[in-house]
Formats: structure tokens, C-alpha cells, sequence
């Protein structure tokens, strides 16, 4: 059986700052630089599904349903909110691309067919890009 990998890319925009409770204020500053400060980012989030094709439509997956999900599950959660302070659902977690992408990733997996989600990419910056596959 063949297998096809598809990839739809979505867009927010949010703010952030990294702060690690385990570090002193001076050893966050330290560590994440300018990423200590309040600031924002327009993230690009690249969700990769897999399937076989369907010969009935030519398609191995359905983009309008995916969507959908990932407009109920992640973006309405996120875009235009603080991820430091403003989303229940990152308390405690530090809002690096790392975390993000696994976060990201926890809450889609529970929203698609299992098996079909392989791979999360949380595009930060035009040269960070941070991937998360399971
Ligand atoms: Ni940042």
C-alpha cells in the first residue's frame, strides 16, 4: 500500500516570553536573550498528515476537514492571545518552539484519527523552525 504524506500550513500571530522558573532572573535573562522580554511572533504552524489514497477522489486526505480541526483545537486557543499568561491549556509550560510543537501536537493528536497526525512544525522566525513527530 502507497502512502502519501500531506502538509497544510496555518497562520497566528501571539505574544510570548521565555522564563524558566528553575532560573534566577538575572540566569533567564542570560539564557534567552531578547526571548525574556514580552514580544510576539506571526508563527506558522505545518501540520503533516499520512494516508493512502482514495481512488474513488484522487486524495488521501480531506484538507477542508483538517481545517476545521485545527481552527477548533489550536488556532482559536492561540491567535491574538499572550501564551505566556492568557492560554489555560500552556500553564507551566515555557513557550520555546520545542514545547510548542509537542503541545501543539498533543492536542491535535486527540482531535484526528489515530495515526494520521506524523508530524508538527512550528515555524517561529523565517530561520527557526522547530519539528515535533510523535
Ligand atoms: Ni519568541
Amino acid at each position: 500500500m502507497s502512502e502519501y504524506r500531506l502538509t497544510r500550513s496555518f497562520h497566528f500571530s501571539a505574544g510570548h516570553r521565555l522564563v524558566s522558573a528553575a532560573l534566577s532572573e538575572e540566569e533567564n535573562g542570560r539564557l534567552y536573550g531578547q526571548g525574556f522580554r514580552a514580544h510576539g511572533h506571526n508563527y506558522s504552524v505545518e501540520v503533516t498528515l499520512t494516508g493512502s489514497l482514495d481512488p474513488a477522489t484522487g486524495m488521501a486526505g480531506d484538507l477542508g476537514e483538517l481545517d476545521a480541526t485545527v481552527a477548533r483545537v489550536l488556532l482559536d486557543r492561540v491567535d491574538h492571545y499572550d501564551l505566556s499568561s492568557a492560554v489555560p491549556a500552556l500553564d507551566g509550560v515555557i513557550t520555546t518552539g520545542e514545547n510548542l510543537a509537542r503541545t501543539f501536537w498533543g492536542w491535535l493528536a486527540a482531535a484526528l484519527p489515530p495515526g494520521r497526525l506524523v508530524r508538527v512544525a512550528v515555524v517561529e522566525t523565517a530561520n527557526n523552525t522547530f519539528e515535533y513527530c510523535g
